[in-house]
């Protein structure tokens, strides 16, 4: 009897104790974030804290293709882009036209606006390469939706309708800001200057103190 009533009370704490590990340890290492990984409570005060630096996630409106070197130069020197610019690449691809606006034309700013992330890290690793970190500025961002109110010089290499999309938004910035285009036109706002260099088009315009009749309407005609 002596004996069984040991052996209950020996039982009794060994089980006890399993169980405070099972209850304590392997719960607190399940739970917790990896090394990384943001917990429940980081997320919620991120959504909180900061809503307008989410990246914008949707499909891009046309697919990434580079502009070749000769004529980012020309788009650079037809709008005579210099050292008092600020120069904004609306659907930046690899950061090429904003890093030679920078490296060559030495704007006093230049930004990218590409609403694909692949982009966006590509365009960051060519700027350090060009030992431009933190000088040039890469955002993820819905070109629709930036504010670009700063601009002296916008470049464009999108496609023709949205060209025509962004023309209102573009009329909207101050008299003298310059835009270039590569390939594409602008409808009924005829063109300052078209010039071909090496089989390819590009256009800049002016924006005009007075904006002329036929392009006041927010659903522009080509
Ligand atoms: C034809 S590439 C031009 C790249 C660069 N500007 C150049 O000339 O080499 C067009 C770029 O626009 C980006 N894009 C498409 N839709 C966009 C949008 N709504 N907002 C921002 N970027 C967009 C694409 O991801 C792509 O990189």
């Amino acid at each position: 009897m002596k004996l069984q009533a040991m052996l209950k009370v020996l039982f009794a704490t060994v089980s006890l104790g399993s169980l405070m590990l099972v209850g304590c340890t392997p719960t607190q290492q399940a739970s917790s974030p990896q090394q990384g990984e943001a917990s429940p409570s980081t997320v919620e005060v991120q959504q909180r804290t900061t809503p307008t630096t989410q990246p914008t996630q949707r499909t891009p409106d046309v697919v990434y293709v580079p502009t070749p070197p000769e004529v980012v130069d020309r788009m650079l020197t037809i709008a005579k882009v210099g050292k008092n610019d600020v120069l904004y690449d609306l659907g930046s691809g690899d950061g090429r036209i904003p890093i030679a606006a920078l490296q060559k034309y030495k704007v006093k700013k230049a930004v990218g606006i590409d609403i694909d992330p692949q982009r966006i890290q590509e365009a960051n690793a060519n700027a350090e390469k060009a030992g431009l970190t933190g000088k040039v500025q890469f955002l993820q961002q819905d070109l629709f939706t930036s504010d670009f109110s700063d601009a002296t010089v916008i470049t464009l290499y999108l496609l023709p309708e949205l060209n025509l999309k962004l023309r209102p938004k573009l009329l909207k910035l101050p008299p003298g800001t310059r835009i270039v285009s590569h390939a594409f036109d602008m409808g009924d706002w005829k063109a300052d200057k078209v010039e071909q260099v090496d089989g390819r088009t590009v256009y800049f315009w002016t924006v005009p103190k007075q904006i002329p009749a036929n392009l006041q309407k927010s659903t522009p005609s080509s």
